[in-house]
This record gives structure tokens, C-alpha cells and sequence, in this order.
């Protein structure tokens, strides 16, 4: 999976996408989350190409937990990132009140299961003026082909919750969870190149996987997951979306 996505990520877009997320923030001497960190890459990148000073990883996930501190060692950061594992339902951070200047949630928020519970959460641990970016994929207009249902079926399968919005949904929530102000960003369209792209990719990987890997129809199932991806992404049953939201400054409403 992580071939497709660029070493350390585990979604679509990896730190190509990274650099789009954070265009325009000043990330120097932060303390940053990564909420939901996978195995690492976004935390070591923010560590090593944005300024970050230290960053808190957390995962559901204990296995992805330990690949990212094997990342992180092996890039000499190890000593900079606190990696963390916490409980999927859980809508607490361990975290001091105001104690993080930026949080990152890449592709992430769409699996929790009560995500104003989250969101608030997260606005809880930012200090004033701190900001939450976010990759979401969201619930299209379209829905034509049942392709958003059969794409979300495909990732149950894999074991990853679905809990999509609309755009419009996800921006509402930033309000009521009471962030100052948020910006939204169409990612579809680069979506849809990263999956066609991935899908090249994955045509080597099959090959090599069919004459000497026995885990072929692993590789078969991911192909079938970007494929869906990319039919439902191109019908726009689903759409991919970046945002930004900012808490209130010091006497700020
Ligand atoms: C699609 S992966 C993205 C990982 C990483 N952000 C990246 O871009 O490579 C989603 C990650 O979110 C984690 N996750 C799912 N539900 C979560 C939750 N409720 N709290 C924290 N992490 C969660 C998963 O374990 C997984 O590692």
C-alpha cells in the first residue's frame, strides 16, 4: 500500500498532498498532533521539511504505531515525536487544554465514529489561533451508481469505518464545534489523478505479485478499492476535500 502511496503514508497523495495541505502555514518551532499518524509520515516530514518542533503521533492502531517509531528512529527524529496509541471511541486526549499550536488529521476524520466529540476535542487541545488541517473524503451530489456505497463496503472489508459527510456537513461541524473559522479546498480533481496513477502502479505490482508473491489477491482487493475510488470519484458520488479551521485568538469571540 505504501509504494502506491509514497513511503510512510497510508492515504492517497502522500506528502505530495502534505505540502498542499500546509501551504501558507507557518509551522516553524510548532508543537504539532498528527491524529490518526498511520505509520509516520506526515509526522517525520512535519518534523524534518516544515519547522515543526515536536510533534504527538496517535493511532487506533497499535501495529501502525510501532512501524512509525521504526520510521522515526530510522530518521533520526525518534526522540522529537511521542507516539501515543488511544481507543477509537475515546473523545479525550491525554493532552493539556491550549498545549498544540497545529493539528493534522490526514484522511482520518471520516473513520471516527462521534466526530463533533472529536472535533471539539481537537479545538480543546489547540492553543488560540492554533489550526486543524484536515484531508476528508465526503459524500458526493451525485448519487447515481451506487458506486459510494460499494466503495465504502470495500474499505468495512478492510476493516476501516466510514463516517462521510457532505462538504457542507463537515464545514457546519467546524462551527458547531466552535472553531472561529474554516476554509475548504476541492481536492477531486488531484484525487482523480493520484488513483489514475496508482492504478498504473499497481499494474507492475500485480505482475510481479502474480509470477512470484503468493499474496496476489491481496493486491487484487486494492486494485478493486482504487478502481471503485476512481469511478466514484469521476460519477462525483464521492469527492475529496482539504479544510482548514482556526480557533479564536486570545480576545478573539
Ligand atoms: C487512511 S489512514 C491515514 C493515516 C495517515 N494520516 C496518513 O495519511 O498516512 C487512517 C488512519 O487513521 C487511524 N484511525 C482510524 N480511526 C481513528 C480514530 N478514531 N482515532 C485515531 N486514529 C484513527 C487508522 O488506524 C489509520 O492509521
Amino acid at each position: 500500500m505504501q509504494a502506491r502511496f509514497g513511503d510512510g503514508y497510508l492515504s492517497p497523495g502522500g506528502s505530495e498532498e502534505l505540502r498542499v495541505m500546509l501551504r501558507g502555514l507557518d509551522l516553524s518551532g510548532a508543537r504539532a498532533l498528527d491524529f490518526g499518524c498511520g505509520v509516520g509520515g506526515a509526522s517525520i516530514e512535519m518534523l524534518r521539511e516544515y519547522g515543526v518542533d515536536h510533534v504527538v503521533a496517535v493511532d487506533v492502531q497499535a501495529p501502525m504505531i510501532e512501524q512509525a517509531r521504526g520510521r522515526a528512529a530510522a530518521h533520526g527524529v525518534l526522540a522529537r515525536i511521542d507516539f501515543r496509541v488511544i481507543g477509537a471511541e475515546s473523545a479525550r486526549l491525554a493532552d493539556a487544554g491550549g498545549s498544540f499550536d497545529f493539528v493534522l488529521a490526514k484522511d482520518v476524520l471520516n473513520s471516527v465514529p462521534d466526530r463533533i466529540a472529536c472535533c471539539r476535542e481537537i479545538l480543546r487541545i489547540l492553543r488560540p489561533g492554533g489550526v486543524l488541517a484536515t484531508a476528508d473524503w465526503c459524500i458526493g451530489k451525485s448519487v447515481a451508481g451506487g458506486l459510494r456505497e460499494r466503495y465504502v463496503e470495500l474499505l468495512a472489508a478492510g476493516g476501516l469505518r466510514s463516517t462521510w459527510r457532505t462538504v457542507d456537513q463537515n464545514g457546519a461541524m467546524m462551527i458547531d464545534a466552535g472553531f472561529a473559522s474554516f476554509n475548504q479546498h476541492d481536492h477531486t480533481s488531484d484525487a482523480i489523478l493520484d488513483a489514475r496513477r496508482q492504478l498504473v502502479v499497481a499494474e507492475t505490482e500485480t505482475r510481479r505479485a502474480t509470477s512470484v508473491n503468493p499474496d496476489a489477491s491481496t493486491l487484487e482487493r486494492r486494485d478493486e478499492l482504487t478502481r471503485t475510488r476512481l469511478k466514484a470519484l469521476e460519477s462525483g458520488e464521492i469527492q475529496h476535500w482539504h479544510l482548514t479551521a482556526r480557533k479564536a485568538g486570545a480576545g478573539e469571540g
